[in-house]
């Protein structure tokens, strides 16, 4: 069996080309970690190399994911080129007893490096690992333009994104009840926006960041993915319903987002509502 034959790399895989062709990742842009789950470590430790690499700092530390195992995206590579060169773009990396270092254990071939988000993701797994019980196994993100849009337009709070996004499809509020954070515009790449946006993680489970793109979290490929599509595709119906140059006649209102919540068991960030 290869590495590119296990169902979760494949399930990866497919992931970063899924993105590729809904237009989120130009050129290097995006990244995906996934927090694997023991069994699969177990299946996969056969094909890892048989000399590690040597271990890397990250300056930010998560106890909680001390020895953990994560496939990430590589710094640099292409989502459009994943399938044709798994080895090259992906790679499986293994965190230390500390909680504050990695090394490559496969992958990232002729002398790649992880995502330069991966503080980034790294905290994000670590709170919403701790927020889901360990049920959150995938961080995600991607430049998705109507959002992206929105944040040069709307107030960069959570509450006037949420209500934004919640009002422009009936099934937001049913799919991220929680709602959404919003980070303001700060240097990508580093522990610093990985500070801010783990805080938000710590409620949310998706975290926009101005003028740049989203962060979303989730159990599994099919939830992950899902998210980061419903979000986008919220947004475009917004700036279209703006774009029209229209008046905005009717909207879903708080109390027809307290029905939908009602009727579907979720719970609505209350705060979020209201006048
Ligand atoms: P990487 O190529 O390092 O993953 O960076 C892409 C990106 O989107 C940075 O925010
Ligand atoms: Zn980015």
């Amino acid at each position: 069996m290869r590495m590119t034959d296990v169902g979760v790399m494949q399930n990866f895989m497919r992931m970063c080309n899924d993105g590729w062709l809904q237009g989120y990742h130009e050129r290097n842009g995006g990244n995906l970690t996934y927090r694997l789950p023991q069994a699969d470590v177990a299946l996969m430790r056969p094909l890892l190399a048989p000399v590690p690499g040597t271990w890397t700092p990250l300056h930010v530390c998560a106890p909680n994911l001390a020895g953990e195992y994560f496939i990430t995206t590589g710094s640099g590579k292409y989502m459009r080129n994943v399938l044709l060169d798994p080895e090259g773009c992906l790679g499986v990396v293994e965190i230390n007893p500390q909680g504050d270092s990695y090394r490559i254990v496969w992958g990232l071939a002729n002398g790649g490096r992880p995502t330069s988000e991966f503080p980034s993701h790294f905290l994000n797994h670590s709170v919403r690992k701790a927020a889901t019980g360990g049920a959150h196994h995938m961080i995600y993100h991607a430049h998705p333009v109507n959002l992206i849009a929105l944040t040069y337009i709307l107030p960069l709070t959570d509450r006037a994104f949420t209500r934004a996004l919640w009002q422009s499809a009936t099934e937001c509020p049913v799919v991220f009840p929680g709602g959404v954070g919003v980070v303001p515009w700060m240097v990508p790449g580093g522990a610093e926006i990985a500070l801010a946006t783990s805080k938000l993680m710590e409620i949310y489970d998706a975290v926009v960041w101005a003028h740049h793109g989203l962060f979303v979290s989730g159990v599994d490929f099919d939830d992950t993915f899902g998210l980061m599509h419903t979000i986008e595709k919220s947004a475009e119906i917004y700036l279209k319903v703006l774009s029209s140059g229209q008046p905005v006649r009717q909207t879903i209102t708080d109390d027809n987002l307290r029905a939908i919540a009602r009727d579907f068991g979720v719970t609505l960030r209350e705060a979020l509502l209201g006048e």
